[in-house]
């Protein structure tokens, strides 16, 4: 099934220059961005994201990181990308996700875990429309459709 995930680059891979290669990673897979801004988030909009956490003893320093410099917010549509983009991402705590995951290969501390990406259909909608007015979602031909796809 097409499906619309919320990804998000955290300010330690924006800063540590490392959106590119990620991003290269989702472009490579056939997958297709069609959102992508970035920005500052405010405590606001932080706490209302991670709101699940809220009751969590770490909760005060996943605000603190994620309000404290630039972050690339994404829409990313593909079959199946939901699930499939966790599986990129790895596991929350980068010393245990598996190498040739994007936190395995480029992160080493829970804290610092460089991406964000949702992890249900319930999520992503909630998550996008948080982040993105729906005029700013592109919708766009791939032409390569049926080399990506067997339609
Ligand atoms: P995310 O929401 O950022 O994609 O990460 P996730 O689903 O893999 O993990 P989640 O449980 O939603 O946790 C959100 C973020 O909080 C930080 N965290 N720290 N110290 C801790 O025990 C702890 N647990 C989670 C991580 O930065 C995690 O990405
Ligand atoms: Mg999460």
């Amino acid at each position: 099934m097409m499906e619309k995930s919320f990804v998000m680059m955290k300010p330690d891979a924006v800063q540590r220059r490392l959106m590119g290669q990620v991003l290269c990673r989702f472009e490579e897979k056939g997958l297709q961005i069609v959102a992508a801004k970035l920005m500052h988030i405010g405590e606001d909009l932080a706490k209302e994201h991670y709101g699940e956490h809220s009751e969590k003893p770490f909760f005060g320093g996943l605000v603190e990181y994620i309000t404290s410099s630039a972050v690339l917010a994404m829409v990313i549509q593909g079959d199946n990308c939901i699930s499939l983009i966790r599986k990129m991402v790895g596991a929350t705590n980068p010393k245990e996700a598996d190498l040739g995951t994007i936190r395995g290969d480029f992160a080493l501390d829970m804290g610092r875990n460089i991406i964000h990406a949702s992890d249900s259909p319930q999520s992503a909608k909630r998550e996008i429309a948080l982040f993105f007015d729906e005029t700013e979602i592109v919708e766009y031909e791939m032409p390569d459709t049926n080399l990506i796809y067997e339609l």
